[in-house]
């Protein structure tokens, strides 16, 4: 009977305080009154700066600023550590965990000092990421796939111009805005051809073909601006775009502003944080990554990734020197010799101009039968989160070793669910809560939620722009609903399914359905870019996190960085984490208000919208 948890229509907003708007009016006036005659305090500061300079754009509304400000200015109060200002100027594209010159310091070298080292960038001092000076909020898919702001991504005009990969090559200046050419443009750009012929060379009539041939979803290494992943995702295949962190022209991050799936991940010392046979494809175009070294590791960590089956694409100047960055400074080659092919039971199904394209093979039993071959890895991969690349062959003995070809093409049969140990009927229940969740979720992304009449859940949608949501992550992702009923509503939105460590690894299941998700433990930054997420979603991670113990005001200020200005966040859990949140944010200069669901449990909603703080 989940799906009629919103039955009642009557919601109890306890966003308020227990008094009327007036009084509490002319006490706030009358606190900072008091506050302005006192001596000058951080907390003071904190307070004008949010006071006076900042102006909130569309929806601000000077009675709930005074709510927030005095919700603010009471907890700073009580304690004085926190200065919740805004960053400076050079964190506009901060991504922790990734300080190359800290790294450097630290030793790292080779290659690692470009690696996630999260223990080095442990922030002591709490600040938000303020918006580039000419951010606008971008455009709505899927407009805002072909034509960005300039102003919103660190980029600039000769770093284009000068790219030449085929996939860069796309794009165009306009004004304050980039231009890429889609797939119905008139420009014939390549990339249909280049898909094409992927095709051909699997033995596909053409890529429309992918789906039935059991490709679902694909990881996209080094994907330059995305042109492929968009490509692909209109033939209805999950395309991950997933590159190095760069601190100039960064691939995630346009990818990102193009409403395309991505995150920042790389090949040096670790495992990708997923789990073995995850992806029906791995895709490298000039991706930069020298697949010969160390031994074929790389290529290794290709194979565990990959599901039985399954392709791996290359597409590389054959010349052994090609320009990508790293490769041209060691000289080293950048597609992998036909030894270590041989010992992985690779087979070349084609090689055409610069493209090559193996397949993994589906014998398990194929890796013994290699002369002086790789070893198998000992025992069931659990949860591949920060552990170093190994030198043997992952999944053979897993029950997820099917080929890619054997797999129904259609909706998940009881068969493979059993696969994944979930209960046909659970799943079935699972899926009609979301439905239901959904509706009401959608009707809420309304900056009405927040006036003196607010929405309520099952009121109609909102007028488009203010629900413009196309990149939403759901950090608690479980079986992945919150993305199924998404996409059966035909919502125009993709999810970035979040499984959080230390939960039932739930994301074998979720990249089956071929959807987009990641291990990821939230008591660390997640690898993205700021402003990247249109919606945030967190149903039981809260609670999750109270066990895990670790800092609920980081958690809230990572948020703040990865959610674009006007994004939305939608908090489900008991009360008690509820409002302590709640109380966070606000300090964070959120609207937020807590819905309670009236059905008798002590389970909350807290629908948050960030602000557009320009400065
Ligand atoms: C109330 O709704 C919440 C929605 O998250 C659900 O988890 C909970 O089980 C419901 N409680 C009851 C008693 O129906
Ligand atoms: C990166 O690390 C260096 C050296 O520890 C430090 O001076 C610098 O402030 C750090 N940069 C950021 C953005 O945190
Ligand atoms: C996959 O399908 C082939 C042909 O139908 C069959 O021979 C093979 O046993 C199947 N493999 C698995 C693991 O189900």
């Amino acid at each position: 009977m989940r799906s009629s948890w919103y039955g009642k229509p009557s919601l109890v907003f306890s966003h308020r305080p227990p008094f009327n708007w007036l009084v509490f009016g002319v006490v706030s006036i009358f606190v900072l009154i008091v506050l302005l005659g006192c001596s000058s305090s951080s907390a003071f500061d904190s307070v004008t700066a949010s006071v006076g300079h900042n102006i909130y754009s569309s929806y601000g509304r000077l009675h709930e600023q005074a709510v927030n400000d005095y919700l603010q200015l009471k907890n700073l109060g009580a304690n004085h550590v926190n200065d919740f200002g805004l960053c400076g100027k050079e964190r506009e594209n901060y991504v922790p965990c990734y300080n190359v010159s800290a790294n450097l310091l630290a030793g790292f070298k080779d290659g690692e000092e470009f690696d996630r080292h999260c223990e080095l960038s442990r922030d002591q001092r709490h600040c938000l990421i303020r918006s580039p000076k000419d951010y606008k909020i971008p455009l709505t898919w899927p407009s805002g796939r072909d034509v960005i702001w300039s102003g919103n991504v660190k980029l600039s005009k000769d770093q284009f111009l000068s790219s030449g990969t085929m996939t860069k090559r796309l794009m165009l200046l306009e004004e304050n805005q980039i231009a890429f050419h889609s797939d119905d443009g008139m420009i014939v750009d390549g990339i249909k051809d280049y898909s094409h012929q992927i095709a051909e060379m699997i033995g596909l009539g053409s890529d429309i073909e992918f789906r039935q041939a059991g490709v679902r979803n694909i990881l996209d290494v080094g994907c330059g601006f995305g042109s492929f992943s968009a490509h692909l995702l209109s033939l209805n295949l999950m395309a991950v775009c997933m590159a190095a962190y760069e601190s100039t022209g960064s691939q995630v991050q346009l990818a990102l502003e193009r409403g395309l799936p991505a995150i920042i991940g790389n090949f040096i010392a670790r495992q990708l944080p997923f789990p073995s046979l995850s992806y029906d494809m791995v895709h490298c175009t000039q991706c930069g990554i020298l697949w010969d070294d160390k031994d074929g590791m790389f290529l290794i960590e290709v194979d565990r990734v990959l599901k039985p089956g399954g392709y791996f694409i290359l597409t590389s100047p054959k010349s052994r020197h090609q320009g990508s960055s790293v490769g041209s400074k060691r000289g080293s080659i950048s597609t992998p010799s036909e030894e270590i092919t041989q010992k992985l039971c690779w087979n070349l199904l084609a090689e055409q101009e610069e493209t090559f394209v193996w397949q993994k093979t589906v014998d398990s039993q194929c890796y013994a039968s290699r002369r002086q071959g790789i070893p198998l890895c000992n025992g069931e991969d659990g949860q591949s989160y920060y552990r170093p690349l190994a030198q043997c062959i992952s999944g053979t003995t897993s029950k997820h070793w099917i080929p890619i070809q054997n797999r129904s093409s259609g909706s998940l049969t009881s068969a493979e669910l059993e696969v994944h140990g979930i209960n046909p009927e659970d799943f079935s229940e699972d899926l009609d809560f979301w439905r239901s969740a959904l509706r009401n979720y959608w009707s809420l992304l309304s900056p009405l939620i927040f006036s003196d009449h607010p929405k309520r859940p099952g009121d109609e949608d909102p007028i488009p722009p203010y629900n413009m949501v196309r990149n939403v992550m759901d950090m608690n992702a479980h079986y992945g609903g919150l993305n199924a009923a998404l996409l059966e509503a035909g919502k125009s939105a993709w999810v970035m399914n979040v499984v959080p460590t230390g939960e039932r690894n739930t994301l074998p299941f979720i990249l089956d359905q071929g959807f987009a998700g990641v291990l990821h433990n939230w008591c660390e930054p997640f690898p993205t870019y700021p402003r990247t997420y249109d919606m945030l979603h967190a149903k039981g991670l809260l609670s999750h996190l109270a066990s895990e113990k670790c800092s609920m005001v980081d958690l809230v200020f990572e948020m703040d960085r990865i959610l674009r200005p006007e994004g939305w966040v939608i908090i489900s859990d008991n009360i008690g984490p509820i409002e302590r949140v709640r109380t966070l944010v606000t300090q964070l200069r959120w609207e937020a208000r807590v819905i309670d669901l009236q059905n008798g449990s002590d389970q909350r909603l807290l629908v948050c919208q960030k602000p557009f703080v320009r400065k």
